[in-house]
């Protein structure tokens, strides 16, 4: 889960990293009463979980209150990116000397944490990477370890910080990462860190990624979720446990495994070549015991999905019988009643499958459509979605 740039600068000052004040703001009567608060110069910040908000004039300095007024009401309803601006934060104003780059994440690749700095922040680091691979120092970080000052010394005099300013950075490099390791994240990157003209290192960018399989750890992090963000039917799905992606084509998808589904999506997607390019709606995994709760919550969340012209429940009966799921689509059927109006085609092989069949057989639902093989079912499903 990413974070917002504010709820970052948050949980950097509970951790003791050096940011400047902040509040968030809705609207621009609440950015100038914020500006008012703050007194100064403030600057106005998009919270939109995209990078490069100053480039698209997402970030601007505001001299007065007035002026952040102003500010706000070209901020609030820009799209960066393809995100719709709905809150900004207005953030005291730094007087920049340098900026600085800063992050510390999961390197998978080399199963170990990796922690990238540079004395050219500001730059995406993207960029950076590319254009002066030189100038970013990468440094891997033993997670038994982490980064204490000797460690975070080290960092700072690989990105090239002098002899004065190495320990005063290496400082805050600690903290950053107490706030990676204690708060499970994945990524805490700050772009730009930087010293002010007074000399103070202060953190005025945060981006930080959380480890939703820490979640149990962090019962405080559920609040930090944007749930009016998250997409209705995936919230739903989520509510249910349920392992959902919404993709964009019509072909609604439930199958047992994540594997059988990836390649249910495959043999959808080609099949939806010939009949009028139709495509998987959705990734959905019911996984190992596919209950008649779970197959109804499942076809329940598909259904919701107006782009869905039909459903290919493709089941390998493996530990659960094809029995369980062949009760399951009936019984969902039944719970749905007359919320299910889109044909089911269903492939069950596998573990009990003629009993299975012989079920679906018997409740003769007009809705559902055997399929005797993965490929026959998802020509059909393609077929009927584009029909
Ligand atoms: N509080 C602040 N005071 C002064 N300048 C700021 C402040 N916040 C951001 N800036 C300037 O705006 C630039 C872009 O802001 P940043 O928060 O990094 O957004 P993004 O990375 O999305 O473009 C920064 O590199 C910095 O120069
Ligand atoms: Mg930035």
């Amino acid at each position: 889960m990413d974070l917002y740039e504010y709820q970052a600068r948050d949980l950097f000052e509970q951790y003791g990293v050096p940011v400047l004040p902040g509040i968030i703001a809705d609207t621009p009567e609440e950015v100038k009463a914020a500006a008012l608060q703050l007194g100064g110069v403030v600057v106005v910040k998009a919270q939109v979980k995209v990078g490069g908000r100053g480039k698209a004039g997402g970030v601007k300095v505001a001299k007065t209150p007035d002026e952040a007024y102003e500010a706000a009401q070209s901020i609030l309803g820009l799209d960066i990116k393809g995100h719709t601006v709905k809150r900004v934060m207005v953030a005291g104003g730094a007087r920049i000397a340098k900026e600085f780059y800063f992050s510390v994440l999961l390197d998978r690749a080399n199963r170990s944490y990796l922690s990238l700095a540079s004395v050219e922040g500001g730059m995406e680091i993207e960029q950076l990477a590319v254009e002066k691979p030189e100038a970013l120092a990468r440094v891997e970080v033993d997670p038994l370890t982490g980064i204490d000052q000797t460690k975070a010394l080290e960092i700072a005099q690989a990105a090239g910080f002098d002899a004065e300013l190495a320990p005063k950075v290496a400082d805050v490099f600690v903290k950053l990462y107490n706030v990676y390791k204690g708060e499970d994240a994945t990524l805490v990157e700050v772009n730009p860190l930087v010293q002010t003209e007074s000399g103070d290192i202060i953190a005025l960018d945060g981006k930080v990624s959380l480890d939703e399989n820490a979640a149990f750890r962090h019962p405080n992090h559920e609040a930090l979720e944007d749930k009016s963000a998250a997409d209705p039917l995936e919230a739903k799905a989520k509510a249910n446990d349920l392992n959902y992606v919404k993709l964009d084509g019509q072909v609604g998808i439930i199958g047992n495994g994540a594997g059988l589904v990836m390649s249910t999506l495959d043999v959808v997607a080609y099949a939806g070549e010939k009949h009028g390019g139709v495509k998987p709606a959705n990734f959905l995994d019911i996984g190992g015991g596919a209950s008649a709760t779970v197959m109804a919550a499942g076809l329940d969340v598909i259904l919701g999905d107006q782009q869905v012209k039909s459903v290919f429940v493709n089941v390998f009966g493996g530990i659960t019988s094809c029995v369980a799921v062949a009760e399951g689509i009936v019984k969902a059927l039944e719970i749905l009643g007359a919320t299910a109006t889109k044909p089911l085609v269903v492939r069950l092989d596998g573990n009990q499958v003629e009993e299975g069949r012989a079920i679906l057989a018997a409740a003769n639902n007009p809705l559902v459509t055997l399929a005797a093989s993965m490929d026959e079912g998802a020509d059909k499903a393609a077929e009927l979605a584009n029909a």
